[in-house]
């Protein structure tokens, strides 16, 4: 006798049909009906009332479901724990560009963590290219970040475009001004940007950007990160592109002020290698997309 010959009993004697039961449990009626005939045969007793309708238990066949269920139940339960045991060492280890802590990351960490509370989760701040290395030489499993590059051994899947806003120092032009700013009128500004490290994180977005429209700032100093970035902006030494979680990072004389341009937006992936099997990232997904639902953010549901 094994479970799946209990489980078959237990769904016989719960929808009291052989029909409706092979239906639930996705089998055609004769191998079902077989294998209770199997197990009658095996325990030497009959479990039915033969010809009955709807289907009854005999007296031995209520004290067998009993039996059946409680060890249905305890397998279950094994099974919980020994996942759980085998669970406790694991660490996840995850990867997010420096922006993304200003916006929704803390929220989605906290949820997983929540929902998996037997995993381990450990933070790593990483930006541009150093994602998809760290990646690749599993120092992290998976990665939130912003870097538009393709990589054969990451998989790499879009949340959604975030809207771009502008820095600007309180005694700026603009500082007050209630209508959204063009792209074109801030050609001539000292512009700021991060991280330095390489050529195709968000420092080579914001220059595209401008490229886009024909555009090409003069005056364009890319930083190490983003506090060093915005702390220019607080000295009125120029300007700067954020993504609008940013805009939480409240610097002393630092206005941040709509973008016109509906091109300045910034793309926030999640990334997992190519071979990662999903038993972790999956679960991270759901994580982002329940913030997504809390928060009313549209976004189009994607997964590996
Ligand atoms: C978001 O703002 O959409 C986001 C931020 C961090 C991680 C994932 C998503």
């Amino acid at each position: 006798m094994e479970l799946r010959h209990l489980r078959y009993f237990v769904a016989v004697v719960e929808e009291q049909s052989f029909t409706k039961a092979a239906e639930k449990l996705f089998i055609a009626q004769p191998p079902l009906s077989r294998q209770i005939q199997n197990l009658e045969q095996e325990l030497g007793a009959q479990l039915f009332e033969r010809g009955s309708r709807p289907l009854r238990t005999t007296p031995i066949g209520r004290f067998f479901y009993q039996q059946a269920l409680k060890l249905l139940s305890n397998a279950e339960e094994i099974k919980l724990i020994t996942q759980r045991a085998g669970m406790t060492e694991r660490t996840i280890q995850i990867g997010y560009g420096s922006s993304l802590m200003c916006g929704l990351l803390p929220r989605i960490v906290y949820l997983f963590r929540q929902q998996h509370p037997h995993l381990n989760v450990k933070l790593v701040e990483l930006n541009g290219m150093d994602q998809i290395q760290a990646l690749k030489e599993g120092r992290v499993d998976a990665c939130f970040g912003r870097v538009r590059v393709s990589d054969q051994a990451v998989k790499r899947v879009m949340l959604r475009e975030e809207r771009l806003v502008l820095a600007v120092h309180s005694s700026h032009a603009f500082a007050n001004c209630k209508q959204p700013i063009s792209l074109m009128q801030l050609k001539d500004e000292q512009i700021f940007t991060y991280p330095s490290q390489s050529g195709l994180g968000y420092a080579a977005q914001i220059k595209s950007l401008f490229l886009e429209f024909g555009l090409e700032p003069k005056r364009f100093h890319v930083l190490d990160g983003l506090q060093q970035s915005l702390g220019m902006v607080a000295a009125g030494e120029g300007i700067c592109i954020v993504p609008e979680s940013v805009k939480m990072m409240q610097f002393r004389h630092v206005n941040y002020l709509a973008l016109a341009d509906s091109a300045a937006q910034s793309p926030i992936y999640l990334m997992v290698r190519n071979d990662d099997e999903g038993q972790y990232t999956r679960p991270l997904f759901d994580c982002v997309y329940q913030v997504y639902d809390l928060e009313a953010i549209e976004y189009d549901r994607r997964v590996f």
